[in-house]
């Protein structure tokens, strides 16, 4: 392999962009291929971010020896597909978030992974938001005691992004899946894996949507640990993943579209300072780089697990995983009764 891993992008859409923007500047990945069914796609992408080949089928990327991996900014509707005809061909798959929208299609998937021994990851983004990496590390080096409740918010207006085609305006890309799979996501990463859901859902403001455009949950973490996602689609506000993690001696209240992070801490409030004036627990407010996109962290980290031959973190059974937490909440949110979430992947 040279110094770089060879990549191909299929898909030339909105956000091939943030991928081809993110390979750009990774030092461990080179854009040498790109697909879109849509012939002027591809080509206005490879002429704007200098890559070599463009291709309106993306079998015929496929064919090539000298590409070792691709990432898809695809459809969530292709994603099954594309994966696995990727891996049986010998590419290691970077994925676009949800992995997919059923869990017969991640389990596809990964069993694709496995057979073919190529490397499977999920692009959950999240996860490389620098503020949201500051609070993961936070609450594991203790700063805030022991959790006892997390919450997350995915609250994205969709008004104008159906996608191309309407790809999203379809009842199976439930918004929950589709975005609120970030917050959910994130909450694993820092909670664990919930058990149980239940959620209530509504469709007031995208009502020519054929899907509920808000949905409200509550879970059951590991550890007693008490959990909430709210996802809207419809909001008319900033996209926001304000998140608060609460624990027994201190909050974060964190958000990867803010500067700061704060964190309320009760020995705070017993410095000197703050001591008479018997004041409630202090915010110190941590200045954060907003980085809600980070793909250039996540193709780097993906390319450096290839080259070094290490197994991706986000890899398939995490994805499928954070999908699972979804379609339990969707389902809930229908039958208006509790659901148990297993991950047998
Ligand atoms: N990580 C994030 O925060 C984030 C943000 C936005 C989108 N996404 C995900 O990225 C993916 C793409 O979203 P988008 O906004 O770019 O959608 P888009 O509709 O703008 O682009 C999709 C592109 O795929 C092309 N396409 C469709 N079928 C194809 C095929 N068979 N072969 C090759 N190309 C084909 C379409 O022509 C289109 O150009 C989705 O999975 C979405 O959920 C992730």
């Amino acid at each position: 392999m040279s110094k770089k891993v060879r990549l191909g992008v299929i898909g030339a859409g909105s956000f091939s962009n943030s991928h081809l923007m993110g390979i750009k500047y990774s030092d461990s990945a080179e854009a040498v291929a790109i697909c879109d069914i849509n012939e002027g796609s591809a080509r206005k992408q490879a002429e704007k971010y200098n890559i070599p080949d463009y291709y309106t089928d993306y079998r015929e990327l496929l064919k090539r020896d000298d590409i070792d991996a691709v990432t898809l900014p695809l459809p969530d509707q292709l994603h099954r597909k594309v994966t696995v005809d990727a891996l049986h061909a010998g590419k290691h798959v970077l994925c676009e978030k949800p992995m997919a929208l059923n869990l017969e299609d991640c389990r596809a998937m990964i069993k694709a992974s496995r057979e073919s021994g190529k490397q499977l990851m999920v692009g959950q983004i999240g996860r490389y938001t620098p503020a949201f990496i500051m609070a993961k590390k936070m609450v594991e080096d203790g700063e805030i005691g022991e959790l006892f409740f997390v919450e997350s918010e995915y609250a994205h207006d969709y008004s104008k992004i159906g996608g191309r085609g309407g790809w999203r305006i379809t009842p199976e890309r439930h918004p929950v899946i589709g975005g609120g799979c970030h917050a959910v996501d994130l909450l694993r990463m820092i909670a664990g894996n919930p058990t149980e859901v239940f959620a209530y859902a509504n469709n007031k403001v995208l009502t020519d949507w054929p899907i509920d455009d808000c949905t409200v949950a509550v879970m059951k973490f590991p550890g007693n640990v008490v959990g909430k996602v709210m996802t809207s689609i419809g909001c008319k506000r900033k996209y926001t993943m304000r998140t608060v993690l609460y624990g027994s001696k201190g909050t974060i209240i964190v958000d990867n579209t803010s500067p700061t992070l704060s964190l309320f801490k009760e020995e705070f409030s017993q410095m000197d300072e703050f001591k008479e004036r018997n004041q409630q627990t202090i915010e110190l407010k941590l200045p954060v780089a907003i980085n809600n996109h980070n793909f250039q962290a996540e193709v780097e980290d993906f390319c450096r697990c290839i080259m070094e031959g290490r197994q991706v973190t986000t890899d398939g059974v995490e994805g499928a995983s954070t999908v699972a937490v979804c379609l339990a909440i969707v389902e809930s949110a229908h039958k208006e009764e509790k659901v148990k979430v297993s991950y047998d992947f």
